[in-house]
């Protein structure tokens, strides 16, 4: 579904990502770890159209969609969450959701004075969404309440509602399970599993708990110092060494080779 080719993104002389290449297959829920600062945000930023990379490519279903702005891939099916929530604090639960799909009438004035029952009947189509998508979710209790009051996880789990209001087809989730209890834990992976094989979404999640990537990926990728370093099984990758070493850090490497 989603290739990246050789991708470079410098930020001055930093080489922020360095010539990853990897691939996304269709209706996988693909891992994507590494010790922080390997650069794993900053290549969803490329693939999601925040930032230009410097070099390489990124293909989605055989199209090339390098530098695409992000509204542009969100129509094409792809979406992606936030390492820290963007909640809309003042709005409810349920506003945000309906704040998502781009093409309402209400958007546009002259609508507003010509097609007053459209509007509404869309506006109510998208609450019905919303209050489906909260079902799924198992948060439909909180419809009401204040975005800004939601706990850390309840704000993940917005983040992941909101990749539900369209027809998603790959979501890139960055960090949705960081800080975030052992029962909204389980509730996110539910989220995901299901999303998974009842909707055919496509994943590729950015996150550092070991036992919950095991859990949902297959296969994992892991990155360091800007490329990847290796892919396979959760079991291939715990056991392989020079992941290991990269997550150990150089220091401790070069120590044993002088010891
Ligand atoms: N806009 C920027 N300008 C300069 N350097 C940046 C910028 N964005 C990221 N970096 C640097 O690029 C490196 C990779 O950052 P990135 O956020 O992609 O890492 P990460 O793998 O997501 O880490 P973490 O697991 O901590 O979230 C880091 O050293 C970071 O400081
Ligand atoms: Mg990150």
């Amino acid at each position: 579904m989603i290739v990246v080719e050789d991708v470079h993104k410098h930020f001055g002389g930093f080489h922020a990502v360095d010539g990853a290449t990897l691939t996304i297959e269709t209706g996988s829920i693909t891992g994507l770890v590494g010790p922080n600062g390997a650069g794993k945000t900053t290549l969803f930023n490329v693939i999601a159209g925040v930032l230009e990379p410097t070099s390489g490519r990124v293909i989605m279903d055989g199209e090339d969609i390098t530098g695409l702005p992000p509204h542009e891939l969100f129509s094409r099916g792809l979406l992606r969450t936030f390492q820290i929530a963007h909640e809309f604090s003042s709005m409810t639960v349920r506003e945000n959701l309906m704040m998502v799909p781009g093409d309402q009438s209400g958007e546009a004035l002259w609508n507003a004075w010509f097609a007053r029952h459209r509007i509404a009947s869309e506006e109510r189509a998208l609450a019905r969404k919303a209050d489906e998508v909260l079902e799924f979710l198992t948060i439909d209790h909180l419809s009401d309440e204040k975005a800004g009051n939601l706990s850390g996880g309840q704000k993940k789990l917005l983040e992941l509602g909101r990749t539900m209001m369209v027809d998603a087809k790959v979501v890139f989730l960055d960090e949705v399970g960081a800080g975030v209890n052992r029962t909204l834990l389980n509730t996110i992976g539910d989220a995901i599993q299901r999303l998974n094989t009842e909707r055919g979404y496509t994943f590729c999640m950015i996150e550092h708990d070991m036992d919950f990537i095991g859990r949902l990926c297959d296969p994992v990728i892991v990155m360091a110092e800007g490329h990847v370093l290796a892919k396979g099984t959760i079991d291939e990758i715990k056991a392989n060494e020079q992941v290991i070493e990269a997550y150990l850090g150089t220091g401790l490497k070069n120590k044993a080779a002088t010891a």
